[in-house]
């Protein structure tokens, strides 16, 4: 959560550092704010709400002036999101300014003591703790300011990742992160620092990711130096090339990120896929499952560990994994894993899904495994990602950036890229036939053009539905199979977006109890595609129809016995049933886009959330 931005070079900061903020508002929107330095002033400018909040407030009376700046927009953690708790945060005697993404567990403690020394606090954060620590260690111990946030940073536990600045000291910048990303743009004789790359691609196409654990000294005209904040060691960094370009992070003539994003499916399917998946040769080509497939195809369990539509996309995986590689397979939100002291053994096989690569909890839950042993596999979609890291291999989805808060293409690929694996595992054991796993090659390979159909034929036909239902209190989804994890889905999607209350179930379990909720008003989106317990949600839907429930039914091309009964249908093209959740996700995304956009809600950040969720 929050996203961290700065600048120091030849150039004006200000426009890049706002534009920079403007990119990362995926991170977290409470509030913004920007200091900048102009050669004599510190000038700071901060504010509730949004970044184009900010840049009327600045541009009213704040100097735009100067080379080196820093800016941060944030999810709020401690202290409601007002304009004292936005950051930067001063130090006491106003010398020093800091932005952080994260949180300092011990704050409190830390700020009784620098109370106690007569430090006082305008904000109830924990970065303002932080930064009239650094200055108390600068004035106790009568160091430089590297070396007084490395002390610093030492006596505090939690996660962050900051930027420090010194008005004194004109030519520098420090950073340093512990569970928080950071990345370093190097241009010539300028730096760019930033949450993740996006605000400096169009500068410089080289970048230092820092590792958990380090901080960096950056100087104007002198470069930069990299130094592990536990002892001090220096680290020689590794300088990336990055492959993001400007056109990944526009919206290309959507009118939102979210929109783009459901667009982009079918070629982020490809993408997912491409070079991996040889389909007139008949394999399939991952390096993080060939280079440990005993270990993988061995396993006697498989706990895979997510949270949101990543555990979604966890639990469509379950069924696939068990379908046709046949290994047992459970499926744990991250964050009651993390925290139940859970039987893993050896062999166990942990898989770790994430789009960000950067959630807490699921960074918690693969720590845990590992120390029990485990063998972790992450599937991410962030490359560098802290997941990607910590886990021992791992296959990325390749989705390309995903800004809309609202999870889209990070799902549908990471079906793919989960289903790729089961094949695999399934081919080498022996679960499946040669002719079933070209067959399955075959299909997975026809999903993109099928997407495509989804997206051509029923979008118009989706915002009639979703003009019909925009002001429904209440909405129920149902899936059976393969489909019970999209019907979760589209209600997390509308959940999210619209703010409407929505409920996934299984759709046998409508009679358990839910069934009590049917009435006239109660629009129930069913997915009934012919391949899956077709017969049995026909039934389903006949119980919700005599109740005088409004069906808005997920179809296969060409059914008529769901579209005598339903309100509504929206037809998505035949394929073999593990594949499905591929295509009936694609109107529940669109439904929920609709009504959202209807009900003039901020679809790509609706309110409350963030995209990385790196806070428990
Ligand atoms: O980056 P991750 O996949 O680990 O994120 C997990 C969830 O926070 C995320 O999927 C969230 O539920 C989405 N906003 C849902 O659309």
């Amino acid at each position: 959560m929050c996203g961290i931005v700065g600048y120091i070079g030849h150039r004006d900061a200000y426009p890049i550092v706002l534009k920079g903020l403007q990119r990362l508002e995926y991170r977290g929107y409470d509030s913004a704010g920007i200091a900048l330095y102009d050669g004599q002033e510190l000038n700071l400018c901060k504010t509730k709400g949004k970044v184009a909040d900010l840049k009327a407030k600045f541009e009213e009376g704040t100097s735009t002036k100067g080379n080196i700046g820093i800016g941060h927009t944030r999810w709020a953690t401690h202290g409601v999101p007002n304009d004292v708790n936005s950051h930067p945060h001063y130090s006491n005697s106003e010398n020093l300014v800091i932005i952080h993404n994260g949180i300092i567990e011990n704050y409190s403690s830390l700020k009784k003591e620098l109370v106690k020394r007569g430090y006082t606090f305008q904000s109830d954060t924990d970065t303002e703790v932080l930064i009239n620590l650094i200055e108390d260690v600068m004035v106790k111990e009568d160091v430089k300011l590297g070396k007084a946030v490395q002390i610093a940073l030492n006596q505090t536990i939690g996660a962050y990742a900051i930027t420090v600045f010194d008005k004194r000291k004109p030519n520098e910048l420090i950073v340093a992160r512990l569970g928080s990303p950071l990345a370093i743009g190097i241009g010539e004789d300028e730096f760019f620092i930033a949450s993740d790359a996006s605000p400096f691609i169009e500068f410089t196409s080289n970048v230092i990711y820092l590792e958990d654990g380090e901080m960096a000294v950056i100087r104007r005209n002198k470069g930069i130096k990299v130094r592990k904040i536990q002892d001090d060691s220096l680290v020689d960094p590794y300088v990336q090339e990055l492959k993001m370009n400007l056109e990944q992070i526009e919206k290309g003539g959507y009118d939102h990120f979210m929109l783009k994003e459901i667009y982009e499916q079918p070629n982020a399917i490809k993408d997912t896929y491409r070079g991996r998946m040889l389909v007139d040769k008949g394999i399939i080509k991952m390096s993080g499952v060939d280079d440990n497939i005993e270990r993988l195809a061995n396993a006697k369990r498989i706990i895979i560990v997510a949270c949101g539509t990543s555990w979604h996309a966890g639990l469509v995986a379950e069924y696939i994994f068990e379908d046709l590689a046949r290994i047992p397979v459970e499926v744990e939100y991250a964050s009651e894993f993390r925290y139940r002291n859970p039987v893993i053994y050896e062999n166990d096989v942990v898989i770790a899904i994430s789009q960000s690569g950067e959630t807490a909890d699921t960074m918690a839950a693969i720590k845990l495994a590992k120390e029990k042993g485990a063998f972790v596999f992450g599937v991410c979609n962030v490359v560098g990602s802290s997941i990607s890291r910590e886990t021992h291999a791992g296959a990325y989805t390749h989705a390309g950036p995903e800004i809309g808060v609202a999870s889209t293409k990070a799902f549908t690929t990471q079906i793919t890229v989960l289903t790729m694996m089961a094949l695999k595992l399934a081919k080498y054991k022996g679960a499946i036939s040669d002719s079933q796993f070209r067959f399955h090659l075959q299909e997975l390979e026809r999903i993109p053009a099928k997407i495509t159909r989804v997206l051509e034929t029923s979008n118009d036909h989706i915002k009639e539905i979703a003009d019909k239902y925009k002001n429904t209190p209440n909405c129920l989804y149902l899936g059976r199979g393969f489909n019970f994890p999209v019907a979760l889905e589209g209600a997390l999607k509308l959940k999210e977006i619209s703010y409407i209350h929505a409920e996934g179930y299984p759709a046998a379990e409508m009679k358990h109890g839910p069934i009590a909720l049917i009435d006239e008003q109660m629009p129930v989106v069913v997915i009934a595609t012919k391949k899956g317990h077709y017969d049995k949600v026909v039934s389903n839907i006949q119980e919700i129809k005599s109740r005088k429930g409004k069906i808005i039914g997920i179809v296969t091309e060409g059914d008529e016995e769901v579209r005598n009964l339903a309100d509504y249908v929206i037809e998505i093209p035949e394929t073999i049933e593990s594949l499905t959740p591929l295509l009936t996700t694609i109107p529940l995304q669109l439904l929920s886009y609709h009504i959202a956009v209807m009900l003039g809600r901020n679809v790509d950040q609706p309110r409350n959330l963030a995209k990385s969720v790196t806070v428990e």
